[in-house]
């Protein structure tokens, strides 16, 4: 008979806390089975983002709604963690009385013995320290659970930028990169259990490596180098980089490295170099469009996508103009772009900021509409040009229809009666371009 409970674990905000519930299903996995449905759940783990205040509402709203669900069960286990645990702390306890236990990103290494704490002693506990000497503790991912042909691999953690808007240098701390040896080890046993494509993933990733001794230390691009070399891997990606940090040591990676997918996310967040030093971002607009320069010439065939904020703290109509300008030069083949949100203690709180809301929110309809079509047109220049698509798993649109993603991070879409795995490798020719995917016909070479 089985025993274990089940869990159900809710993820706001990046990909970073995807992993994060990913490693704390798996600490969990003794006494825990995943469920997707909450009502049943035993144990409840809301793991929040809080980098803009829509997220951080989010996951307010849903600890709220499980008031009624404790009052019911007290056996229920109901944990926060995740940026806005770490951010509120004991705060958190005292808005939300029905939570157990508020687990900032660091501590979810300690979750089981939390978990059996606070069965134990029935009221709220909070770990939320940040220590000095913090180490991603080596860690083997599970191959039962998530996705069986890609994952995400943690490779640091934190951020020293301090952008004057951002939170997180307060919620996750200071840079820490895990050693070579320990994401070496961890993507040959994710390999060696079938996965094909891996994500490295870290705020800064251009930074992995600084805060390691000189003698020991191993820059991002030797990092990949050596990552896209691990036998039997198809497919590397990686998020997130500062383009301050972006050297040409990863351009020449582009050239040399196969394996490494030509897609680039090179968050801009504005135009105007007036905003990005108020950002404190510490590079110029000609800069950075110097660097997409450069990367194009490295890998012609690489697609950029970006970050944009709207309604930075006293961004005039020409600032905003020079965002305009910028995304007509650069043509990103898609973009996120956010209205601006207070999140204290960031420094740009204190900005003086006369723009009003409705203002920002034509702004940035004026600039997803533009965004959009750029996306568009794009997509279309890929008409007639062919791809190779790793499978994601068939496309839940129309029976028959696939999905597969292309190395330039596009979801595309095709027709065939066949059964395909998900990792497996096709190619098409693309037929169609729509705003959010494309369409192609399956070439009979790779037919199964
Ligand atoms: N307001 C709006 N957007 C923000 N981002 C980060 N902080 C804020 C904020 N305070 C956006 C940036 C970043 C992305 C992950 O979220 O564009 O690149
Ligand atoms: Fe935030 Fe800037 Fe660090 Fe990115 S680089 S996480 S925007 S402080």
């Amino acid at each position: 008979m089985n025993e274990k409970k089940l869990l159900y674990i809710e993820t706001f905000g990046c990909q970073m806390n995807d992993r994060d519930s990913e490693i704390m299903r798996q600490l969990l996995a003794k006494a825990y089975e995943p469920t997707d449905v909450i009502q049943i759940a035993d144990a409840i783990i809301v793991n929040t983002c809080s980098i803009r205040d829509k997220a951080e509402q989010k996951a307010y709203s849903l600890l709220g709604t499980l008031r009624k669900r404790k009052r019911e069960n007290p056996e229920l286990i109901i944990a926060a963690t995740g940026c806005v645990a770490q951010q509120e702390g004991a705060k958190m306890l005292s808005r939300m009385p029905h939570v157990d236990l508020v687990v900032g990103p660091q501590n979810i290494y300690q979750l089981p013995e939390l978990f059996v704490k606070a069965q134990q002693l029935r009221k709220g506990i909070v770990a939320t320290d940040m220590a000095k000497s913090f180490h991603i503790p080596p860690f083997l991912p599970s191959l039962q659970q998530g996705q069986p042909h890609k994952r995400f691999v943690t490779i640091m953690q934190g951020c020293n930028n301090f952008c004057t808007y951002c939170i997180v240098p307060y919620t996750r701390g200071r840079e820490v990169s895990r050693k070579h040896e320990d994401i070496l080890a961890e993507v040959s046993h994710l390999v060696a259990g079938g996965v094909k494509e891996v994500t490295l993933l870290g705020q800064n990733v251009n930074s992995y490596g600084n805060d390691h001794p000189a003698h020991s230390r191993t820059s991002f691009a030797s990092l990949l180098r050596r990552v896209t070399e691990v036998k039997g891997i198809e497919r590397v990606r990686f998020t997130t980089s500062n383009p301050k940090d972006l050297s040409e040591e990863l351009m020449q990676c582009f050239t040399d490295l196969e394996k490494l997918c030509p897609h680039f996310h090179l968050p801009v967040q504005s135009g105007s170099n007036a905003i990005l030093q108020r950002m404190n971002r510490k590079y110029t607009i000609e800069h950075y469009l110097s660097k997409v320069e450069k990367l194009r010439s490295y890998s012609p065939e690489i697609a950029l996508t970006t970050d944009i904020i709207v309604g930075f703290p006293g961004e005039t109509d020409e600032d905003f103009q020079a965002t305009m300008d910028l995304i007509e030069k650069v043509r990103y083949h898609s973009a996120f772009s956010f209205k601006y949100s207070n999140r204290p203690p960031a420094k740009s709180c204190q900005f003086p900021d006369p723009v009003s809301r409705e203002k920002k929110e034509r702004r940035l309809a004026t600039l997803q509409d533009r965004l959009q079509q750029i996306a568009l047109e794009r997509n279309r220049e890929y008409i007639g040009s062919r791809m190779d698509l790793m499978v994601e798993g068939e496309s839940k649109a129309a029976d028959g229809q696939w999905s597969g993603r292309s190395g330039t991070n596009h979801i595309v879409n095709f027709q065939s009666h066949d059964a395909f795995m998900p990792g497996q490798i096709v190619q098409v020719v693309i037929q169609e371009a729509c705003l959010h995917s494309l369409r192609g016909n399956l070439l009979p070479y790779f037919l199964p």
